[in-house]
């Protein structure tokens, strides 16, 4: 029961996925939740209202001005009262043309009105043609939500209901399932939040920019050099900033991973890519603290080969690699520069990280350098980290991400009161 006492506004807009979102207000109730669905009209078209009634025990909302299920005249303001009561709104499937309404701040539905007047989280899982979903409107649109802080998930890739493959399936019930465990869940930011009540306020207004996850080097259209960062922990930083009061911008590379409430996220596939965005922001936003968590790629191939190389027609051997721009160097190399922090993932033991880590934050010229041992900590929710800076070296004891992310926010809001 990971969503006991829960309450979830599940959107239905029009597409064939919604048969997948009857299952996921099956599971949510197994979990503990409640489930008030609201379907538009076009979503209405693909399951009825009354099956997702019988599924929720609830009646269905469809518009503003009739009573659930078509009963009569409403009562009250559905499109203000629903949302009071719930945690967050889950729109599954949303389609192109409900995510360009949610994006314009439209209101043409009950549902998207709804979305415009809440105060709660909101997560869309999208689902559409691959080609409807490629189309620089769709992504605009897309682009334009992430930046409000509402979380994308997905969509995968895989068989279509056209018949085509691509990217534009709505994810699974159980990853649905899984994401509102994550947000809403017994571990999730608002069990944490209570129990770091003091990291409120302490960055207020402090822009920040946070660099996570790996990089990506295409080799040729098929290939590439990546690595195994997953990007949870410059998430779970970049989550902590934004409850300490900072504007965190967040420049990801590619993970699976929703985006904390609250923050604007860029996402970005190069190391080149990644120092550009990175120049660009701290730039705009006149950054007074630079984390960069990101496992970015030292070296990418010269040139990208504009088609794949062929196993008879050459070798991987043949690839000249040049190094990519150190962000972190460039970013303490500025004038006035921001308060800079490394994150250094080795290899050996925790005796060897402390051995090289005061080297390692000369040469970068950081303040603050964060060390772990990478192997370990890549993908899971928890860590050991050691901070390094002006004073020697501190250990922490091994916790989740989220509480470490806590504890070096402290750390640097310290720093930034210290004179420098
Ligand atoms: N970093 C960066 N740009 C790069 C490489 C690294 O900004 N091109 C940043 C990382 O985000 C991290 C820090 O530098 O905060 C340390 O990364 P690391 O790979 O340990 O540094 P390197 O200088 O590449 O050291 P090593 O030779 O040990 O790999």
């Amino acid at each position: 029961m990971r969503l006991l006492h829960r309450h979830f506004i599940i959107g239905v807009t029009g597409g064939i996925a919604a048969y997948k979102t009857c299952e996921l207000v099956r599971r949510l109730q197994d979990e503990g939740a409640t489930v008030q669905v609201i379907m538009t009209e076009a979503g209405g078209r693909f399951v009825s209202a009354l099956t997702f009634q019988a599924l929720s025990g609830r009646p269905v909302y469809t518009d503003a001005w009739t009573s659930p299920s078509g009963s009569g005249p409403a009562n009250g303001m559905p499109h203000i009262d629903l949302s009071r009561e719930a945690d967050g709104i889950l729109i599954a499937p949303a389609s192109a043309d409900f995510i360009a309404q949610l994006a314009n701040g439209q209101t043409e539905s009950l549902l998207a009105t709804l979305c415009l007047a809440r105060e709660i989280p909101l997560l869309i899982a999208p689902a559409m043609n691959r080609q409807m979903w490629q189309n620089a409107a769709t992504q605009r649109n897309i682009d334009t939500l992430r930046s409000d802080g509402t979380a994308i998930l997905g969509p995968s890739s895989g068989d279509q209901a056209c018949g085509e493959i691509g990217d534009g399936r709505m994810l699974e019930p159980a990853e649905l399932l899984q994401h509102l465990v994550d947000h809403f869940g017994p571990d999730s930011g608002a069990r944490e939040a209570a129990q770091f009540p003091n990291i409120r306020g302490i960055l207020q207004d402090a822009s920040v920019v946070i660099t996570a996850g790996p990089t990506f080097e295409p080799i040729d259209p098929v290939r590439g050099i990546t690595n195994r960062s997953s990007g949870k922990m410059g998430f779970a930083i970049a989550q902590a900033a934004a409850r300490a009061g900072a504007r965190v911008t967040l420049i990801a590379g590619p993970v699976h991973l929703a985006t904390p409430e609250g923050i604007v996220r860029i996402d970005v596939q190069t190391a080149e890519q990644m120092h550009q965005a990175v120049m660009d922001c701290i730039e705009r936003t006149a950054a007074e603290i630079f984390i960069g968590v990101a496992a970015v790629a030292d070296w990418r191939p010269e040139t990208t080969q504009a088609g794949k190389i062929k196993k008879s027609s050459g070798s991987l051997h043949d690839i000249r690699w040049v190094e990519n721009p150190d962000i972190l160097a460039a970013v303490a190399r500025r004038q006035p520069a921001p308060i800079c922090v490394g994150f250094a993932a080795e290899s050996g033991s925790l005796d060897d990280l402390r051995a090289l880590l005061p080297a390692k934050r000369e040469r970068k010229q950081v303040p603050l350098l964060i060390g772990n041992i990478g192997a370990e900590a890549f993908g899971e929710d928890t860590n050991q980290i050691m901070l390094c800076d002006a004073n020697g070296i501190t250990l922490l004891p091994p916790a989740r991400k989220l509480e470490l992310a806590h504890h070096l926010l402290t750390h640097i809001a310290t720093l930034r009161n210290r004179p420098r």
